[in-house]
């Protein structure tokens, strides 16, 4: 008989049902041990291909492979239990085709065991995400500034400053909706735009540096912790960690040069 996991993982149709609801809690992971911390306390740990900056010093998420995303996945799955995975699909992997898109997307699921993938774009997006989607495949999608389209973008600054370029935005919401997302990443526009998206479609929004008025939030786990060098203005820190860490080793530095380390109480006892 199959073991039963005695907890119950959210589901990508548990995270749409919560649409105007109580707010959703998202946070990026990349690793078993942070999934460990983040899992049960947020409903959505993304592995985001901002993995490639945050873990591998790139510039931007373009050089990231669906080999990274899938490595990063399982790991993240082993470290969570109760919280909705979803994984990104790296730039390239779903771009060329609604054949290609599927290909990789289901090599994610299958190789990682995670809930759901995320993939970048609006309106042009839609039908592939549609072709997914009736083929089993939750999706959520990603608006607004889309960091995978960095070279044509030419910068990450925020988008929908001005209420004449709203529409564009509105319609890739409304097309992503329509297509079979079960939620939408709305990155980087203004506030009152976000609030707008979130007021017009029937899935929820999920925020990063646009409002408050999303249906939930996410955030860069290493950024909100204070361990990420450089950092997006509309990030709040809840932590120091880097500073900590860097305390942590110079203490170590200061007692192995001291020959105070190992401590007695810190050394083997062969004889034990
Ligand atoms: O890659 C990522 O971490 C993301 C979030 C910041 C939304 O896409």
């Amino acid at each position: 008989m199959p073991l039963q996991p005695t907890t119950k993982r959210l589901t990508s149709v548990d995270i749409a049902s919560m649409k105007g609801g109580t707010p959703i809690v998202a946070l990026t992971a990349y690793h078993t041990q942070t999934a460990r911390l983040v899992d049960g306390l947020a409903e959505i740990i993304l592995v985001g291909d901002s993995l490639g900056m945050v873990m591998h010093g790139f510039e931007t998420t373009v050089p990231v492979t669906l080999e990274m995303m899938i490595l990063q996945g399982q790991a993240v799955m082993r470290g969570s239990a109760r919280s909705l995975v979803v994984v990104d699909m790296p730039f390239g992997s779903y771009e060329e085709s609604h054949e290609q898109a599927f290909r990789n997307a289901a090599r994610i699921l299958k190789e990682t065991h995670c809930g759901a993938i995320k993939l970048e774009g609006g309106a042009h997006m839609a039908a592939t995400i549609e072709f997914m989607v009736r083929r089993g495949v939750p999706v959520m999608a990603h608006i607004g500034m889309t960091p995978q389209s960095i070279n044509t973008l030419g910068s990450f600054k925020a988008l929908g400053r001005e209420e004449a370029s709203w529409k564009r935005f509105v319609d890739d919401a409304r097309a992503v909706a329509e297509a079979g997302a079960f939620s939408v990443v709305v990155e980087a526009v203004a506030e009152p735009l976000a609030a707008k998206i979130t007021d017009e479609i029937a899935i929820p929004t999920i925020g990063i540096g646009a409002s408050a008025a999303c249906d939930g939030q996410i955030l860069v786990l290493e950024d909100m912790l204070g361990l990420s060098a450089r950092v997006p203005k509309f990030v709040k820190k809840y932590g120091a960690i880097g500073d900590q860490i860097r305390q942590a080793i110079e203490d170590y530095a200061t007692e192995v040069r001291a020959r105070t380390f190992p401590a007695k109480e810190h050394t083997y006892d062969m004889k034990g």
